[in-house]
């Protein structure tokens, strides 16, 4: 179980990665700019199709991006 004070990265069935807690996140460009965070939550375009990338802007759900991945089993 995630500590719910940490940001948190859900890697979102057929969407997005959902950041929780990302307030004080730096997020940069490929130039080293940054982007301006600040809600305590944010959508990451993993789909490819987003008009404001990086941010998700719910292209995935029009355009049927489709992809699950499952985080390989914690050894006990
Ligand atoms: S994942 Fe939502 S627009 Fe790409």
């Amino acid at each position: 179980m995630a500590d719910e004070s940490k940001p948190t990265i859900n890697v979102e069935k057929d969407g997005p990665l959902y950041i929780q807690n990302a307030k004080g996140l730096i997020l940069l460009d490929s130039e080293g700019n940054p982007f301006e965070v600040t809600d305590d939550e944010m959508a990451l375009c993993r789909c490819g199709q987003s008009r404001n990338k990086p941010f998700c802007d719910d292209s995935h759900a029009r355009t049927g991006f489709q992809s699950e991945v499952k985080a390989p089993p914690q050894p006990a």
